[in-house]
């Protein structure tokens, strides 16, 4: 880190300091977090990116021909399954932690629920830190990202039918070990994963439209908080899974809205109760919400293996199955969607590209 960076960085956590504990990803939220912060700022962004460029570079965002092509528009990919956990969620976990291990430095140990990603990111950081991890999934739930988050050091713990579930279990876990209870969604993780759409927007200042997937909403809001730090004025599409549109309706009807989750393949995107903070700052903010369903994610999964060679798991693909769905639309313009992670499984990957 340069000095300039470091002096930052310090600014920063003078504003924020880590939490001793606040969102449990299942929507309740504690006093740590007020119900309607501010999305992080252009200072916070870039402190959180001198954190991440501490632990990897930049990713890049590239053009690729055929799905130009396949699109109609100019369309930049950013290959955010291009990061040492394959997703970009890492770049939360890299921030939280930093954050956790100044305030709390003699943090036990750390607890958190997770479909996959968000424990990789976790568990990486965590590794950095020395601070041992438990990571709580459901039953089912992705072996290859199971493997991988063991292969970090992960204490990996598999209970209940969904994340809610896990959710639950998590915090049961934190308090009886007395460890930190790492939130799905909080305003550094926010920071953290806004940092990949600073260098999108930077790298492409004329952007139109930018499309995002949703789970819990960190990597919309970290675009709505870039966007905004830049004064950058793409549109910005959130993308659900429409067997997980609890997001899309909530927007819709002004309130939170919980909605039964029946995606396979979007895991990432797997949920079924919306934070409510994260509601607050998609509000207004966000252009417009589209569903997309399995099969046209399982299409734009096929998409980006045969036109970039690259490949993505559900949620990667989600973006693009969005913008493939407004094809017509788009003709000629200039977009982009992010290909948010890679971490799909050997057998259902298989089975998607066999059509
Ligand atoms: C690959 C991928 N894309 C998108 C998402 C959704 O991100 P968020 O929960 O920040 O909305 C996730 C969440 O884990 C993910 O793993």
């Amino acid at each position: 880190m340069t000095h300039a960076d470091r002096t930052r960085h310090d600014a920063y956590h003078r504003a924020h300091r880590a939490p001793p504990d606040a969102v449990d990803g299942t929507g309740a939220v504690d006093a740590a977090v007020p119900a309607a912060s501010p999305l992080p700022t252009l200072a916070e962004l870039e402190a959180a990116a001198a954190l991440v460029y501490a632990e990897m570079p930049p990713t890049p965002q590239y053009r690729w021909p055929l799905l130009e092509a396949r699109c109609g528009c100019e369309l930049w990919v950013k290959h955010e399954n291009h990061t040492p956990a394959g997703a970009f969620k890492v770049r939360g976990g890299i921030v939280y932690l930093d954050a956790l291990a100044r305030e709390t430095p003699r943090v036990p140990g750390i607890v958190s629920a997770t479909r996959g990603n968000h424990g990789q990111s976790l568990g990486l950081a965590a590794r950095r830190h020395g601070i041992p991890a438990a990571i709580v999934v459901p039953h089912g739930n992705s072996r290859e990202k199971n493997a991988a988050m063991r292969a970090l050091g992960v204490e990996l713990i598999e209970t209940g039918h969904d994340f809610q579930a896990a959710s639950e279990a998590a915090a049961e876990l934190a308090r009886d070990r007395g460890w930190h209870r790492v939130p799905s969604f909080h305003r550094l993780l926010v920071a953290g994963v806004g940092t990949w759409a600073l260098e999108l927007l930077r790298a492409v200042p004329a952007l139109d439209v930018a499309y995002v997937p949703i789970g819990l909403g960190s990597g919309l809001c970290g675009m709505l908080a870039a966007r905004e730090a830049l004064g950058h004025r793409c549109a910005v599409v959130g993308v659900v899974s429409a067997g997980a549109p609890a997001y899309a309706r909530s927007l819709a009807a002004g309130e939170l809205v919980t909605h039964d989750v029946t995606t396979t393949l979007a895991d990432g995107m797997a949920c079924r109760t919306p934070n409510p903070e994260a509601l607050a700052l998609m509000r207004g903010r966000v252009d417009r919400v589209v569903e997309v369903t399995d099969a046209e994610v399982a299409a734009a999964m096929r998409a980006l293996f045969t036109d970039t060679h690259n490949v993505a798991e559900g949620a990667g693909a989600a973006a693009l199955a969005a913008l493939l769905g407004e094809r017509e639309a788009m003709r000629g313009r200039r977009a982009a969607v992010v290909l948010s992670g890679g971490n799909v499984d050997a057998d259902v990957y298989a089975r998607v590209l066999a059509g």
